[in-house]
């Protein structure tokens, strides 16, 4: 794979990674990805922005090949699908300094035992002149990390935005039309980005004053057309939920699927958008990726040895953990004997504190009286619902 020529000057040198499965041991990536770095060259100086992953060091020494020198590394995050590759470049280059925030800084000899005498903390809106490419370092913390920083290239109006606006998907190509990428972002947007919204709200904020022409994450294609994403980004943050219930569900021997069936045929009947998920099979991406919009949800468990089955407690972990603007939730399910499903479930979701709204849970196979109460709940949800905006 050759370096890629974005503009004069400015040329893509990252790693695909069309293998990869899995992120964090965690994360699942069915459609791979890439690392990407950059490498901006100056009439008196070179920089490469963010090295790649460990495991693909000859991807970038391929690219690099013909690079004499490289003045700085810009350290955008430490994480080390971007940091992997740093103590390959720091010894191809005697001369390189590495470039960070100061808490990068602290978290690159932390992480990969970087000499800290081969690194330079960069404040918020410093400049470097590399002769003709001025970058500007932007501070913007927790676009995955809390050490994180983004850097704007004048010439080209270009902005190198880390882990934000990327997405997990190995391609060849640097542009990718974004109808064929938001899937992929909206995704990459939940399972990385989500808990930290709040966050980086003031970033986006910062991102749009720059109006960028161009966008160039760490992760997935570019963006040529800066507005898709941008404007994608301001409606998952910032925009209230919609008319959505989210159903995980998991059954044992019937009695929860029954449940949920009713339930999701009285939400539609009432006009809620829902979706079910059955969580055995479920990639946990995809329910991330649902929960960018719900409005509610409605956890569905058999009880198993007192308590919700363990894949309704992974799903409710992730839910909490992940903070999405749900603000209604509640539980139904099946018991045999006894148990304490609703209350561990309703600890699980401390984080978010929705509105918990009346739980259905039945002994054994559901009766009329039990079709009734989900029936009763789904309207619930609807009322709700309507004082969304
Ligand atoms: Fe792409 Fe947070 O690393």
């Amino acid at each position: 794979m050759k370096s890629r020529p974005i503009c004069a000057g400015v040329s893509w040198v990252g790693a695909i990674d069309w293998d990869r499965r899995l992120f964090d041991s965690l994360i699942p990536l069915p459609h791979g990805t890439t690392y990407n770095a950059y490498l901006v060259q100056g009439s008196s100086a070179t920089a490469l922005l963010d090295a790649v992953d460990t495991s693909c060091v000859p991807s970038l020494h391929e690219h690099l090949a013909g690079v004499s020198s490289v003045d700085y590394l810009v350290s955008h995050h430490t994480e080390q699908d971007h940091s992997g590759a740093i103590p390959f470049v720091l010894e191809k280059y005697p001369s390189c300094t590495v470039l960070a925030t100061q808490k990068g800084k602290d978290m690159l000899v932390d992480h990969l035992r970087i000499p800290p005498d081969r690194i330079r903390a960069v404040a918020d809106g410093e400049t470097i002149d590399l002769g003709g490419k001025t970058l500007t370092f932007v501070h913007a913390p927790w676009q995955h990390w809390p050490e994180t920083m983004m850097t704007w290239l004048e010439e080209g109006r270009i902005l190198f935005s880390c882990d934000l606006y990327g997405a997990h998907m190995a391609t060849a190509e640097l542009f990718v039309e974004f109808g064929k990428l938001e899937k992929a972002a909206k995704s990459y947007y939940a399972e990385i980005m989500m808990p930290y919204a709040k966050l980086i709200r003031k970033n986006l904020d910062k991102a749009l004053a720059l109006a960028p022409s161009l966008i160039a994450p760490s992760h997935g294609p570019l963006h040529r057309e800066p507005s898709l994403i941008m404007k994608a980004y301001d409606e998952w943050v910032s925009a209230p939920p919609r008319n959505l219930c989210v159903v995980p569900y998991v059954t044992m021997h019937g009695s929860t699927r029954e449940l949920v069936e009713h339930f999701l045929c009285c939400l539609a009947e009432q006009g809620v958008e829902a979706e079910g998920y059955d969580l055995t099979v479920t990639e946990l991406g995809e329910l991330a990726t649902s929960l960018v919009d719900a409005a509610s949800v409605v956890v569905a468990t058999p009880t198993v040895l007192a308590g919700p089955h363990p894949l309704a407690v992974t799903a409710c972990y992730l839910a909490n953990a992940l903070k999405p603007k749900f603000k209604y939730a509640s539980v139904i399910g099946s018991y045999g004997w006894g148990g304490t499903t609703v209350n561990q479930i309703t600890s699980l979701l401390s984080t978010v504190k929705p509105e918990f709204l009346e739980p259905v849970m039945v002994k054994g196979y559901p009766k009329a009286s039990d079709y009734a109460a989900v029936e009763a709940l789904a309207k619930t949800i609807k009322e709700k619902h309507e004082g969304l905006e």
